[in-house]
């Protein structure tokens, strides 16, 4: 394995107390840097004390966005103990999104050993408060300088840490969705399934036209026939109809959530019927009509479940649970808040310890 070169900050950085902190707004003292050649390959890993970097204006990555990035979280339990949750998960999707992108893959391993390090070396940013926890994002941007779509020829892969904020501050939100039926997110054959920037992009304006009318997620339909739910934001979306819980399947247009993934085998372990199947709006509408739409929630790193009140079909508007959060919804949330913080038992070994 190449050797980690380790330069501590001399300049520790300004701490943000449990209470006040919010998302991604303070950044740890330490950075974990790798560069791509062609010739030498991923090489000169190093942890540096976190600081801007100096880029060519004619940089690719700035005309042409080819880009990648994860996020996974390490949290602290009540005895002090750090963990990642299901870290090698996040860097395998890295590298599924690089084979997207045309970038180089990473050696998993390495990677993985070296944010290890890195958390170690900035352990004490990990908040100790419940709901609170360390953002890990780890980015890949092409650098070579020269304009011309092009793969580039050199990268920079880096990760930054950020202690984040209790998401439920004031206990659960359920949250109100509109589904757009004016913009379109991704398509088969597109970059759907990829954690790109150009996707967060693509969902800018429908999400400002959202906020400004009062919702605060979209809700988006598959970019064809606009009738199937696809997902949420930055959040894979769950349907409870009945006794079935249903979600997207992974046809290429969604994030392979690993929150929804960890939902689904909770929901197997527990006996419950789950379906990854395309679900139209006129199935949920119906649903909704019989009685049948019980319960609907998010699922993703940064809220891990996000309980739907309300959902804006154009002119329909259908109230979820009365706008209470359902029983599969707590259940969710608190089994995967509990295994990640330590307090319930992790059967599944999502959780790796990198701190007793
Ligand atoms: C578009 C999108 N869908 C779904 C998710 C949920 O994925 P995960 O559960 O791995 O955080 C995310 C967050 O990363 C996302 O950005």
């Amino acid at each position: 394995m190449p050797t980690l070169q380790i330069t501590r900050t001399t300049a520790p950085r300004l701490r943000v107390a449990d209470p006040d902190l919010g998302f991604g707004q303070v950044f740890t003292d330490h950075i974990l840097v790798l560069d791509y050649t062609q010739e030498a390959g991923w090489q000169n890993a190093r942890i540096e004390p976190y600081g801007p970097f100096t880029l060519d204006p004619a940089t690719l990555v700035f005309h042409y966005g080819q880009a990648v990035f994860e996020g996974f979280k390490a949290f602290r339990s009540d005895s002090g103990g750090i963990v990642l949750f299901r870290p090698a998960d996040h860097i395998a999707r890295l590298n599924a999104s690089c084979g997207r992108l045309c970038i180089p893959p990473l050696d998993e391993a390495l990677v993985l050993n070296a944010v290890k390090t890195l958390v170690r070396l900035d352990a004490d940013w990990v908040p100790r408060t419940f709901g609170c926890s360390l953002y890990i994002r780890p980015c890949i941007i092409a650098t070579e300088a020269g304009l011309g779509v092009r793969p580039s020829k050199t990268y920079r892969f880096f990760t930054i840490m950020s202690p984040v904020g209790a998401y439920y501050r004031e206990g659960f939100r359920p949250v109100r969705i509109l589904v757009s039926d004016r913009y379109a997110r991704a398509v088969k054959g597109g970059l759907g399934a990829a954690k790109t920037p150009a996707n967060y992009a693509a969902s800018l304006l429908a999400e400002q036209d959202a906020k400004a009318a009062g919702f605060t997620q979209v809700l988006w339909l598959d970019g064809v026939e606009r009738r199937y739910v696809e997902e949420v934001g930055t959040m894979n979306i769950f349907f409870r109809l009945g006794d079935e819980l249903v979600t997207a399947p992974l046809e290429g247009t969604i994030l392979a959530g690993i929150t929804r993934d960890s939902v689904i085998r909770l929901a197997h372990q527990w006996g419950l019927r789950v379906s990854e199947r395309r679900l139209s709006v006129a199935e949920i509408l119906e649903a909704h009509a019989g009685g049948r739409l019980q319960e609907v929630f998010g699922s993703g790193t940064a809220a891990v479940i996000s309980p739907v009140a309300e959902l804006r079909f154009a002119e329909r508007s259908l109230m979820i649970n009365q706008g209470r959060v359902g029983a599969w919804t707590q259940r969710l949330f608190e089994t995967l808040t509990g295994i990640q913080y330590g307090k319930i038992e992790d059967p599944f070994g999502w959780t790796l310890p990198i701190l007793p």
